[in-house]
């Protein structure tokens, strides 16, 4: 899905870190979350918030971004990525609020997107709604990345989208703080959707249905264990070996993030070795 014109235009107008083949993939991505609240973290000026506003209103979401629009330390005079022309001359300091506020206006995206002055330490002590998606692309240094992480995705739900920006698996093509936080996504059970140039897109398993339930005995638990003790077995074998109605039983495991989807949709399943491995290591004892 691409992004509708008028919008296409507001947001290749618009300052920012987001290059159009990234924005094509953040809004594409957006637009499977679904209706619900969808939280932006890191703003600037409003390129990624114009894809992911468009998006929104295409599905019936509300978009809140937060960003205290002071800039990242590399917008700072002196860096790299310092724009003088966004300095308030009645602080000195950054801003770009206003700029955030033009192109919403140019949009027309007032209605769908609720703009958050504030850091994400100040929100992260009082915010409790759940989220149907999650941007994370504001502070890039270890300690905040982490935080933002930390304070934000848990409140992602079953099933909803997490887009980080800024991976750099490769330490020569930039800071790995991002790609930190994509690891750890992944050990929490999201798993990987897409990824366009620095854009990864994951995806919160769904709710665990009822087959998959681990209770020593059940059929989810005996079909872990059959997994993980013959690695590599087709889905028939597995049926063979457990007597189960393997297709169903698994979809439950995969809901849950406790296999892994591909190998599994091939036939051979491993088990994660996160979230599953840890599930095993409890049902062996
Ligand atoms: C990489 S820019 C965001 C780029 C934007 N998404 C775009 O499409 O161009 C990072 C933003 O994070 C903001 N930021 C940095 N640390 C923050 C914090 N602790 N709380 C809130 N915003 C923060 C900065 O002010 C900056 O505008």
């Amino acid at each position: 899905m691409t992004l509708p014109a008028p919008y296409a235009a507001v947001a290749a107008a618009t300052k920012g870190f987001l290059p159009p083949d990234e924005g094509a993939a953040l809004h594409a991505a957006a637009a499977d979350a679904g209706p619900g609240l969808w939280l932006e973290i890191g703003t600037y000026c409003g390129k990624s918030t114009v894809h992911l506003g468009a998006a929104a209103r295409a599905a019936g979401a509300h978009l809140v971004t937060l960003d205290h629009h002071r800039g990242s330390e590399e917008n700072q005079p002196g860096w790299e990525w310092h724009d003088p022309s966004l300095v308030d001359p009645y602080t000195g300091r950054l801003e770009t609020l206003p700029s955030l506020r033009h192109a919403l206006w140019d949009a027309g995206l007032d209605e769908v997107v609720s703009v958050l002055v504030g850091t994400t330490q100040q929100v992260a002590g009082w915010w409790t709604s759940q989220l149907a998606l999650l941007f994370l692309d504001g502070n890039h240094t270890e300690q905040v990345a982490q935080h933002d992480y930390a304070a934000f995705a848990s409140h992602v739900r079953p099933g909803g989208v997490l887009a980080v920006h800024d991976v750099f698996p490769d330490p020569a093509d930039g800071g790995q703080p991002p790609w930190h936080v994509v690891q750890r996504a992944v050990r929490d059970g999201f798993d990987q959707v897409s990824v366009t140039g620095s854009l990864r897109v994951l995806r919160r398993s769904a709710a665990r249905p009822a087959e998959a339930r681990l209770e020593p005995g059940s059929p989810g638990a005996r079909l872990l264990l059959a997994i993980s003790g013959h690695p590599g077995l087709s889905a028939a074998e597995l049926r063979h070996l457990t007597g189960l109605d393997v297709a169903a039983v698994g979809r439950g495991l995969l809901d849950a993030g406790l296999v892994t989807s591909s190998r599994f949709a091939r036939g051979d399943c491993w088990v994660r070795t996160g979230s599953g491995a840890r599930a095993v290591a409890a049902l062996r004892g």
